[in-house]
């Protein structure tokens, strides 16, 4: 059984109850092999969030985590993730992967500065974090509800169908999330710069004063 697990989530932006989890990934039977997707996982502030890579370094080996530098790294073009795991784990993953061919210098060059460049992960983190705040406080004014988001998105209700919101914002040069059934009024707003934040918002506001929203 392989459980696939995606934290934070994706469309939603939330984290699991982390404790209930890990308590859950050590009480199943070794043949249960959980997927840890932590793809976001560089953009939380809740300090409840537990990563998965803290089991694997207590030995459990019915599990693996995945990393992307594709997030907060921004580099979703060059196309690299990795994944951490036990070393048994990591082996039979390397005798399914081609890894050698697919990765090329440029991209590995800039993953490595990256990685280490503490400076960039902040200013990242602190960017999203105040183009959060900017969405939060328009749609707390507006009233419009949303799930705290702990990711660089956030998952609006507009308790409306998605389809003309979605018009109208690309009318004014801004794609929103495409529909996430079953959830086919909620919306996900991708976080851009704070400035980029701040024009969403005024169009959110516009849209209001014409009963769009
Ligand atoms: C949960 C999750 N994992 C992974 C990815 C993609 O990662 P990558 O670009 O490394 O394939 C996404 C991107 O949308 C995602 O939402």
């Amino acid at each position: 059984v392989i459980v696939y697990l995606v934290n934070p989530n994706n469309p939603t932006s939330t984290i699991a109850d982390c404790g209930f989890m890990i308590k859950w990934i050590k009480s199943q039977p070794k043949n249960t092999f959980f997927v840890l997707d932590e793809a976001y996982g560089e953009f939380v502030n809740d300090p409840s969030f537990k990563s998965g890579v803290e089991l694997v370094k207590q030995g459990f080996d019915n599990l693996v985590v995945l990393k992307t530098f594709s997030k907060i790294f921004a580099m979703a073009g060059m196309r690299l993730g990795y994944a951490i795991g036990a070393v048994s784990v990591i082996n039979k993953i390397r005798d399914h992967v081609a890894y050698e061919v697919m990765m090329n210098q440029s991209t590995l060059a800039a993953a490595m500065a990256e990685m280490n460049d503490k400076e960039f992960l902040a200013e990242s983190k602190e960017s999203n974090d105040k183009a959060r705040e900017i969405l939060y406080k328009a749609l707390d004014e507006l009233k419009i509800p949303y799930l705290p988001s702990q990711t660089n998105f956030v998952f609006i209700n507009l308790k409306a169908p998605l389809k003309p919101f979605f018009e109208h914002m690309k009318d004014e040069n801004i794609m929103v999330g495409r529909p996430f059934p079953p959830a086919l009024q909620w919306c996900r707003i991708s976080l851009g710069t704070p400035a980029e934040m701040t024009y969403f918002v005024e169009k959110l506001k516009e849209f209001r004063k014409k009963g769009w929203i």
